[in-house]
């Protein structure tokens, strides 16, 4: 938590992009809405929701498989959206982009399409103990089919990953990593390159689940040099139900289809069948379309912006929210690691997350409280599970303030 840039130096006009999003000026209960829960989704700005308006409005249609005009607008905006995804992670080629359902299933299609047709009994899988649900049971699910070994590399007390133990961890048995880039409970960017690197060096496939990562800072795939990427658009200011998974290309194909069906095929007969190649072969049946439509617009909105911007302006959330969050008697802050994003999950005293969280959204603001689909990680730190507020390129020090009020009431009523 070291960046020293102030907001106003960023020009960055956060009542401007306030007011691109049409839900923030509603109330909850009688009180204007603070929008602290965007790790698990965030809000959506109007060019996005017209986007998607404007495809059923005037060219909703099948893709890939029509001659008729509606069909070739609908293609083009869906591999337009390949496209506007590859340039937002710059990635090599549109051809490395698989566009899926989202980080879940970009994790599950990795697992069955790649992974599965390499391991042995007794190979091994590193994950890491600040992985999300989703990404830990696809690999447990594996383990256990493969008579493979699920391996987890512990994080600190601060939350961030033992770097040195994750070395002693890989062996010749290893056959794929996969990592989170940023925690969503405890905010932790973790050092994906480095460690990237060091897997490589022992010739280990790297998966990258960037849910948390995409919305709050610059990602560059070349530069990271991973084998696979993933994200969902909801977290990104796009609709739900779409994400993509960046694959490198001469992995992309070798890799065996996920899910089979139509949009896939070269040729079927009854003997045998042939798949297209490149991203399609992973795309089986009517995709979703206006997702694909969405999440592009999505992509230009905070391109237009500009994601260094959101990620200084987030900053600049993080360390005032932090800072307030400390002046509250019985705070702990789970994650206090050095490099955070806009994420802050804490605990006070021995009230239960879930009371807090319930208080507060009496008094209009949402977040989140649980074990955000991280209960391991939760154990580990001897909680039930957190408070978590998460932030998104609208949120003001005016909210932290609101939210502050709120919190110091809401300890105050339960104490
Ligand atoms: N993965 C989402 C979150 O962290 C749901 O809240």
């Amino acid at each position: 938590m070291n960046k020293s840039n102030n907001i106003s130096e960023l020009n960055y006009d956060v009542k401007k992009y306030r007011s691109d999003f049409p839900i923030l000026t509603r109330e909850v209960n009688g009180k204007q809405l603070v929008y602290f829960d965007n790790g698990s989704t965030t809000q959506k700005p109007k060019v996005v929701i017209d986007s998607m308006t404007d495809y059923y409005t005037r060219y909703n249609s099948n893709i890939h498989r029509g001659v008729h005009h509606l069909s070739q607008e609908a293609s083009t905006a869906y591999e337009n959206a390949r496209v506007t995804v590859q340039k937002f992670l710059n990635a090599n080629s549109a051809n490395e982009i698989i566009l899926t359902r989202g980080t879940t299933e970009s994790i599950n299609l990795v697992a069955y399409s790649y992974l599965r047709k390499k391991l042995s009994p007794g190979d091994e899988i590193l994950i890491t103990e600040m992985e999300h649900h989703s990404n830990i049971l696809p690999w447990q699910n594996l383990c256990e089919e493969m008579s493979v070994v699920l391996r987890v590399v512990p994080v600190n007390n601060n939350g961030e990953l033992e770097i040195e133990y994750l070395q002693k961890m890989f062996s010749p048995k290893t056959k794929f990593f996969a990592f989170t880039h940023v925690s969503n409970t405890l905010g932790t960017i973790n050092p994906a390159k480095e460690i990237i690197e060091l897997a490589h060096a022992n010739n280990i496939a790297v998966l990258v689940d960037g849910a948390q990562a995409v919305p709050h800072m610059q990602v560059d795939i070349q530069h990271l040099n991973c084998d696979f990427y993933c994200f969902s658009a909801h977290k990104v200011y796009g609709p739900t139900g779409i994400g993509a998974l960046f694959v490198k290309e001469d992995i992309l194909n070798n890799m065996v289809p996920y899910q089979t069906g139509g949009g896939i095929i070269k040729t079927v007969s009854f003997a045998k069948t042939t798949y297209v190649d490149g991203p399609l072969k992973f795309e089986a049946g009517t995709p979703n379309i206006e997702g694909a439509v969405g999440m592009a617009k999505a992509m230009e909105y905070i391109t237009e912006i500009g994601i260094e911007k959101i990620m200084q302006h987030e900053h600049e959330l993080l360390v005032y929210a932090t800072s307030k969050l400390n002046t509250i008697d019985g705070m702990q802050i789970i994650g206090t690691a050095k490099n955070k994003a806009g994420v802050i999950s804490f605990v006070v005293r021995n009230i239960h997350p879930f009371d807090i969280g319930a208080i507060l959204d009496q008094q209009g603001i949402a977040v989140r409280t649980g074990h955000h689909c991280t209960q391991p990680l939760v154990e580990k730190f001897g909680i039930p599970g957190t408070v978590r507020v998460s932030f998104g390129l609208y949120n003001t020090k005016e909210e932290v303030d609101v939210f502050i009020a709120a919190l110091e009431k809401t300890v105050k009523m339960l104490s």
